[in-house]
């Protein structure tokens, strides 16, 4: 049985009709509801639907063999995973923003509000600039806006929610997007279903 971790949400239904392409179907994963854990025996496979920043500690805890996370939460939390595959789904950039007009004094400690601390701190420390990281669970936008932060660093999809609260990226810092990921011990003992993973979805994929 190989044990799947998907990211709740928008990103997960997409990656599951990727999975299931690539033979590795579990119809009742499609019924609605609450429930989170799912298998088929005949194929051999279980999903279960874990928070996305979540994913990656099933994974390198082996209680998932695969699991799918954002390049952008196996950057911050830096798991003991292999990183099998990038999916090309869930694609997104990791920038800093600032209110519009916002003027930055490069001799002052800049406040970074960031779900990211170690992205940021990194980014900043290869700047050579000082920081004072505050640590947020979400919402991140509105910290310039109140005066928590100068500016913040955070995931831009569509640039709405910027727009949406006048905010502009001053900085890409990097590209992200879904990646496949799998438990070490488990790649070992369960190479061959997980190879056979990887090499439909690259061929579905047209890698
Ligand atoms: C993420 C991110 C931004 C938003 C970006 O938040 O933190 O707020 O999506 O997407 P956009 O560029 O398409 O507007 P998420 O929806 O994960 O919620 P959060 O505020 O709880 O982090």
């Amino acid at each position: 049985m190989l044990n799947i971790a998907l990211p709740k949400g928008r990103l997960g239904g997409t990656v599951y009709r990727m999975f299931a392409e690539a033979g590795f179907s579990c119809p009742a994963i499609e019924a609605k509801g609450r429930k989170l854990i799912f298998e088929d025996r005949e194929v051999g496979v279980r999903y279960f639907w874990a928070k996305p920043s979540d994913v990656a500690i099933y994974v390198e805890r082996g209680a998932a063999d695969i699991g799918v996370a954002g390049k952008d939460v196996l950057l911050e939390y830096e798991p003991e995973v292999y990183e099998l595959l990038d999916l090309g789904v869930g694609r997104c950039r990791m920038a800093v923003a600032a209110p519009e007009g916002y003027r930055d004094d490069p001799q002052r400690t800049l406040r970074v509000a960031t779900k990211f601390a170690r992205v940021a701190q990194r980014h900043y420390a290869s700047l050579g600039r000082d920081i004072d990281v505050i640590r947020l669970n979400g919402s991140i936008e509105i910290a310039p806006i109140l005066g928590l932060s100068d500016v913040i660093v955070d995931i831009v999809e569509t640039g709405a929610t910027l727009r949406e609260n006048r905010l502009q990226v001053i900085e890409t810092i990097l590209p992200i997007s879904a990646r496949l990921i799998a438990n070490k011990a488990s790649f070992k003992f369960k190479t061959e279903q997980t190879e056979h993973l990887v090499r439909e979805l690259s061929r579905r994929m047209g890698v």
